[in-house]
C-alpha cells in the first residue's frame, strides 16, 4: 500500500500545485450538470418517469423498479442537490423517488435497502421528508421477512426464481447484502424497533465468519442450510472464480462494514474494513490509478476491463473510513480514486455516455451483462464520494447523519 501512496502523493502534488487546475470537486459539479441534465431530460420523455441503468449501441436503457439499480439515478439527483444547492434537482429527485413507492413491499430478493435507502433515505436526510420514514420502515419490514434464524442471515437471493434457480442453493448469501444493512440500522433509528438493528448485527456477524477468507478477500456467494444454519458452499457468481476476489464484492465489504461501524461502534467492524482496505490496495493485481480490473484474480489482467464502479464504491467508503480514524492514507488513497476518475481515461467527454458521467464499468461478465458501459451505480458513488470530500475538506462530518 506504502508504493501506491508515496507516488500517488507526489503525483497529486505536482497536480494541484502545478497547473491553477480549478477546484476539482467543483469542476466535477459544473460536469455532472451538464451530464446528468441530459439524462434527466432522456429518462422523463413523454411525461412517463423511467429508470437509466447504462448506455449501449448509443442507448440510454432503462430498467423496471424491481432491478435491483433503480434506486440509484433517484439517489444521484439527490446528491445534486446536495452539491449545487438547486431546487430544481430535488424536484427532479423527488419525483424519481416517490416512484419507487411499492418497493417498499418487495420481499423476493434483499435489495431493496440499496433501493430505498439510496432514494427515499437521501431524501428523508436532505429536505426532512417526514413521510418517507414509514417507506423506509415499511422497507425494512420486508427485509426482515428474508432473515433466516437458524443461519443468522438475510437471505440475498431467491433459489428458485431465475439463473439462480439452476445453481442448487438453499439460501445464496452474497457480500453484497451487506449495504442492505444501512437501511434496516436507519430504520431502528427512526421507529426505536431493535429488531432491525439487530438482524444487521447478526448478519454483519456471520458475514465476517463465513465470507471472508484468511487474507481479508471476500467470497462472493455463501449458501445457507436455512433450517441447520450450515454452510452448503462457498462459490462465486459475478467473479472470474469461485476463489477469486471479484472487484465490487471487495469494495462493498468495505463499505458494508464502515458503514455498520457508523451505526452500532463495534471496533470489530472498524477493523475489518481497515483489513479489507489493506487487502485492496496493496494488492499486485491493482494498477496505479487504483482504479482496479473486475476482479483482482482474472486471468486475463492486464487485458480485460476495469471495474470504475468498484473504484467509486471504495473511494466514498475511504472518506467516511478517514473521518472515523484520521488515518490521512484513506483520505490519499480516496484523492486519488477521485483523480483518476474525473480523468478523460474514466469520465466521459460532455455531451457524450448518454449523461452518464463515468465510463468503464463492469456488471457481470459471467453473465455476459453490462460489461465495459456506465453504470447508474458508479455514478452514484462517485457524487457521494464528491459530497464527502467536500464535507471532509470544509471541517464537516464525511457522513452527515
Ligand atoms: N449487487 C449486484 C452487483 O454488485 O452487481
Amino acid at each position: 500500500m506504502k508504493n501506491h501512496i508515496i507516488c500517488l502523493l507526489a503525483l497529486m502534488g505536482v497536480i494541484c500545485t502545478g497547473c491553477g487546475r480549478p477546484n476539482i470537486i467543483d469542476e466535477n459539479i459544473a460536469n455532472a450538470e451538464v451530464q446528468l441534465s441530459a439524462l434527466l431530460a432522456a429518462s422523463q420523455q413523454d411525461g412517463q418517469i423511467r429508470i437509466p441503468s447504462t448506455y449501449r449501441d448509443g442507448k440510454v436503457r432503462f430498467v423496471p423498479k424491481h432491478d435491483w439499480v433503480s434506486g440509484f439515478f433517484a439517489g444521484s439527483l439527490w446528491y445534486m442537490y446536495e452539491l449545487t444547492g438547486d431546487e430544481k434537482w430535488a424536484e427532479a429527485a423527488q419525483q424519481h423517488t416517490e416512484h419507487l413507492h411499492d418497493i417498499q413491499y418487495l420481499t423476493w430478493h434483499h435489495d431493496v435497502g440499496f433501493m430505498v435507502y439510496d432514494s427515499y433515505g437521501n431524501g428523508r436526510r436532505l429536505k426532512g421528508l417526514v413521510q418517507y420514514d414509514t417507506v423506509i420502515v415499511n422497507t425494512a419490514k420486508s427485509l426482515a421477512t428474508r432473515f433466516r434464524p437458524e443461519a443468522g442471515v438475510l437471505q440475498s437471493w431467491p433459489a428458485d426464481k431465475g439463473w439462480q434457480a439452476q445453481r442448487g442453493w438453499k439460501c445464496p448469501v452474497i457480500i453484497d447484502n451487506m449495504m442492505n444493512l444501512e437501511l434496516l440500522f436507519k430504520a431502528s433509528e427512526i421507529s426505536g424497533d431493535d429488531t432491525f438493528k439487530n438482524i444487521a448485527i447478526s448478519h454483519s456477524d456471520k458475514t465476517i465468519l463465513h465470507h471472508y477468507r484468511d487474507d481479508y478477500s471476500t467470497w462472493h456467494v455463501v449458501d445457507y442450510d436455512h433450517e441447520t444454519g450450515a454452510i452448503r458452499g462457498k462459490c462465486t457468481a459475478q467473479g472470474a472464480a469461485d476463489d477469486s476476489a471479484w472487484a465490487r464484492g471487495q469494495a462493498w465489504g468495505l463499505y458494508g462494514y464502515t458503514l455498520a461501524y457508523r451505526f452500532t461502534k463495534d471496533e470489530r467492524y472498524l477493523q475489518q474494513a481497515q483489513h479489507v482496505v489493506e487487502f485492496i490496495f496493496s494488492h499486485p493485481n491493482l494498477p496505479e490509478d487504483l482504479v482496479p480490473y473486475w476482479d483482482y484474480n482474472a486471468p486475463e489482467i492486464p487485458n480485460t476491463p476495469r471495474d470504475v464502479s468498484s473504484a467509486a464504491i471504495a473511494a466514498s467508503a475511504l472518506y467516511e473510513l478517514y473521518d472515523m480514524t484520521k488515518n490521512k492514507e484513506y483520505k490519499a488513497l480516496a484523492d486519488t480514486i477521485i483523480e483518476s476518475l474525473s480523468s478523460p481515461a474514466y469520465r466521459a467527454e460532455q455531451g457524450t455516455n448518454g449523461g452518464f458521467i463515468l465510463m468503464h464499468s463492469v456488471g457481470s461478465i459471467p453473465h455476459n451483462s453490462s460489461i465495459d458501459v456506465p453504470l447508474n451505480y458508479a455514478d452514484y458513488y462517485f457524487l457521494e464520494a464528491l459530497v464527502r470530500k467536500r464535507n471532509i475538506e470544509n471541517g464537516g462530518s464525511a457522513v452527515p447523519m
